[in-house]
């Protein structure tokens, strides 16, 4: 069964919305705290995660509105299609199982043994090579590891071994994704042979960047050793069966994406090795226990009471409504650096549509630009703008309630500033007498998530919470998330450039191009 076809904008509740934000949007966020219940309402307190959404420029009324659009564009049944398997890819004729991969209840037989198979080897390998059973060919221990693999086959596996890189069991990951051939000589100058494993990642294995970097490593390889070791330090992470094995790793050594899983939630399953590698199968799976609970809160909740519903319903707003073109994810946390990098792929390659379901164009606005960076780092960088600037950025400031070595002093101070700014977005101030200039008016809304501690689990659940986000605006707004077709045309013309190839070139890009070669 197909997801929807609704138009979001032919509905009562979204009429009805336009009207409520002609009315209110210049209401400031302080006045809806008038309302003795606004807390209560508008904050969830669900295992670990508490999320504030209070901060918005969102009255109940309103409110209740979105919660409305969820029951007129058929959330809940979209949700069971999402889950159960349907083909809601219907562009790529697939079914988007990736859930699957993090459930303990899965009622197919064949699926269940498909994604048991494939953790079972990702938990030997991690294993063995974590135990010292799996040595490198000179008899060493394996001390790193390096995924060879762009986009979902490596923003993923690259953000979670970084944000957990406290739970690391010692061998040191690498990622190398961008056609550079400088970062990849440097990074190969440090690397020993005897005491490396390479993840060459790609769900269609033809993928040029991935394909050209893992040939200059094999070569690498060769050189520094020599052929026949190749089957011991070269694993592939693959939908295809072939030509893995036509690059020379063993066909023990391949591990399967499935069809149904998409490059950019891959991370779950066979892309997720090199994450079971470093902090280790248990770990692992705590991971994994974490977006699942996640996915049934999200699949049991009422829409009022579900986290990532909420988030979806404030985006789609933000988007829609006050026309905000971008949402900036703030983690105050310095593991979670590269969180902003994988949001930008999990929803933008997702909602970046413009498309409807029923095949026709669309009329309002889909995905938001997302982008972000640390806080406190982000204070001292952007957050001006975000104060004083003309612009209204909607935010999700994330924050841990416990530091993870345990410095509560300096923690307290990391999340001191988290609350400051929250308040002060909100309140602004505006200064005494003439000095117009310091005026800071608020008025400017955020999420807070606060989480009790960055663990393996919370940080399943976080990672799962935006997934079903980005599902959630999909839904409602009409579109198909889960295909790409827009970054197809950019690869068929670098390969024709690449092979000569200049016939549809613009005379802009023919000239840069002759430029270029000089
Ligand atoms: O960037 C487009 C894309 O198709 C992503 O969706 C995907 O994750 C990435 O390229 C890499 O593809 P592959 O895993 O097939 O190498």
């Amino acid at each position: 069964m197909a997801l929807s076809k609704i138009d979001p904008t032919s509905l009562s509740s979204w009429a009805s919305l336009d009207k409520k934000f002609k009315a209110e949007c210049d209401n400031h966020i302080s006045s809806f705290f008038e309302e003795s219940d606004r807390l209560e309402k508008f904050t969830i307190s669900w295992k670990d995660f508490y999320l504030d959404f209070s901060k918005n420029r969102l009255s109940s009324s309103s409110f209740k509105l979105l919660i409305d659009l969820c029951g007129e564009t058929d959330l809940k049944n979209n949700i069971e299609k999402y889950f159960n398997g349907s083909v809601i890819n219907e562009t790529e004729k697939r079914a988007v199982l990736h859930t699957s991969l993090r459930s303990s209840e899965i009622k197919n037989p064949n699926l269940k043994k498909e994604i048991n198979d494939t953790l079972d080897k990702i938990i030997s390998i991690s294993d063995e090579i974590n135990n010292g059973n799996k040595l490198g060919y000179t008899g060493k221990k394996i001390t790193d590891v390096v995924n060879i693999g762009i986009g979902g086959s490596h923003l993923g596996p690259e953000m979670i071994t970084e944000a957990l890189s406290y739970y690391s069991h010692g061998v040191n990951p690498h990622f190398v994704s961008n056609i550079d051939p400088d970062f990849t000589s440097k990074l190969l100058e440090k690397l020993d042979p005897e005491t490396t494993i390479f993840i060459i990642v790609s769900k269609t294995f033809t993928t040029i960047e991935t394909l050209e970097n893992a040939k200059k490593i094999r070569k690498w390889f060769i050189d520094k050793a020599n052929v026949e070791s190749i089957k011991d330090h070269f694993i592939a992470v693959s939908n295809n069966t072939e030509a893995p094995k036509e690059f020379g790793i063993l066909s023990n050594n391949v591990l399967s994406i499935p069809e149904w899983v998409g490059g950019r939630f891959s991370l779950w399953g066979s892309v997720g090795l090199i994450i079971s590698i470093v902090i280790g199968s248990k770990n692992f799976k705590e991971f994994l226990k974490g977006a699942e609970s996640m996915d049934l809160h999200f699949r049991n909740s009422p829409f009022e009471k579900n986290i990532p519903v909420i988030l979806a319903l404030i985006s789609i707003w933000y988007n829609n409504f006050f026309k905000c073109e971008t949402e900036a994810v703030l983690p105050y946390n310095q593991f979670l650096g590269k969180l902003p990098d994988y949001l930008q792929q999990a929803s933008m390659e997702s909602n970046g549509k413009s498309i409807d379901r029923s095949g026709n164009k669309i009329t309002y606005e889909t995905g938001s630009i997302i982008w972000g960076s640390t806080g406190t780092n982000a204070q001292h960088a952007f957050f001006q703008l975000m104060h004083q600037g003309t612009k209204i950025i909607p935010s999700d400031f994330i924050a841990f309630k416990k530091s993870l070595y345990g410095d509560k002093a300096q923690h307290d101070i990391l999340t001191s500033n988290f609350l400051a700014q929250t308040n002060a977005l909100m309140m602004g101030k505006i200064s005494s007498g003439s000095e117009n200039h310091k005026n800071i008016d608020g008025n400017k809304p955020s999420n807070s998530i606060v989480i009790n501690k960055l663990s393996p689990s919370n940080l399943g659940a976080l990672i799962s919470m935006y997934e079903n986000k980005i599902f959630t605006i999909g839904s409602i707004l009409n579109i198909y998330s889960y295909d790409q077709w827009g970054v197809e045309l950019g690869k068929s013309i670098a390969k024709d450039i690449i092979k000569g190839k200049q016939d549809n070139l613009d005379q802009s890009t023919i000239k840069i191009s002759e430029i270029l070669k000089k």
